[in-house]
């Protein structure tokens, strides 16, 4: 090579990530890209976003960030994949991506047990009540013992019903089958995975939700799913039922959800996700003492972030060389 040309090995591929990642993949990714770290705790807005991403190879997005022909038209034609820092992948136009050729990767299995636990303490605390009871306490409101006073569900035997029984939904299935005897009632594409649960029976939602003392949501967000959970849905549950959300916000109808839950047509519900992100804390959910809601946190633990981090620096490096992804959608 003559001295006086550039070295177009050494020229690495320009990418833009949209907030910090865990230090396991930024690594990685710092050193085989020309990358640009969005700085702050807040997403970029979306003029930042289409201006930062022009002329990148690969994104790495969280799903916080609507990623769409706008922005593949931003980032022009040398965009190659889209390596999203999440297993669910609403944020993005796949149509679109699959169009143009561009790859997109999510972060699969690692967080599956992260999540799980997260919906079964969403399950325990909505169902015993312990948003209101710890309330009562922090708020200096606490008397005396009550003989029946917080009364709540108990959970061994009863009946959960999964709805989406992928790899969550069979985590969430297991720990309930296994650690509280319950009958697990499902619905599901398929039957594999529920193949590893000893009683288990497919059915249809309204069947699940008229038969289910406590059902858990693990679909993923699309158009057959969006209001999935709506009036007509709540009303088929029994006034015991808890109803908990570790999948995406837009899956219930949450103004349905609040008169149901204001007038007891249920128990209670355990929120992780709702729409939109975050919520408004004068949305009436808020308010109410049978509804507990958390940030989107069923993923953060220190295990499942790290190796989510992994997982996407994998699906971005494979995909700006053109590569099968680690992880890849579609
Ligand atoms: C995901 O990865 O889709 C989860 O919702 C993150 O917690």
């Amino acid at each position: 090579m003559n001295n006086n040309e550039p070295d177009c090995r050494r020229i690495k591929p320009r990418v833009f990530i949209t907030r910090q990642l865990p230090p396991q993949g930024m690594q990685r990714i710092l050193e085989n890209c020309d990358a640009t770290v969005w700085p702050n705790r807040l997403p970029p807005s979306r003029e930042e976003l289409l201006k930062a991403v022009g002329g990148c190879i690969g994104l790495v997005t969280l799903l916080s960030d609507r990623i769409d022909g706008d922005v593949f038209d931003a980032a022009g034609p040398a965009l190659r994949v889209i390596s999203n820092f999440a297993v669910g992948v609403n944020n993005i136009d796949l149509v679109e991506a699959k169009r143009r050729g561009i790859a997109v990767g999510n972060t699969p299995d690692v967080l599956t047990d992260a999540t799980a636990d997260i919906a079964i303490a969403l399950l325990l605390a909505a169902a015993r009540n312990l948003k209101a009871a710890s309330d009562e306490v922090c708020e200096g409101r606490w008397e005396t013992w009550e003989p029946t006073g917080w009364l709540g569900c108990d959970l061994v035997d009863r009946t959960i019903g999964i709805v989406g029984m992928g790899r969550i939904g069979f985590a969430v299935a297991k720990r309930l089958a296994g650690g509280w005897g319950m009958k697990v009632l499902y619905t599901s594409r398929s039957d594999k995975h529920a193949a590893g649960l000893q009683s288990c029976q497919r059915v249809g939602l309204d069947e699940l939700l008229t038969n289910s003392d406590f059902v858990s949501l693990h679909v993923d967000l699309n158009d057959q799913t969006r209001g999935l959970i709506g009036r007509r849905e709540l009303a088929l549950m029994k006034p015991t039922a808890v109803l908990v959300n570790t999948a995406r916000g837009g899956v219930i109808d949450q103004d349905a959800l609040a008169d149901a839950l204001a007038n007891n047509r249920i128990f209670a519900a355990g929120l992780d996700v709702t729409d939109p992100e975050p919520l408004d804390h004068r949305h009436p959910l808020v308010a109410l003492p049978n509804c507990i809601i958390l940030p989107h946190i069923a993923s953060a633990t220190t295990d499942a972030r790290n190796a989510m981090a992994e997982i996407c620096a994998d699906n971005l490096i494979a995909g700006i060389h053109g590569q099968p992804l680690r992880a890849a959608v579609g």
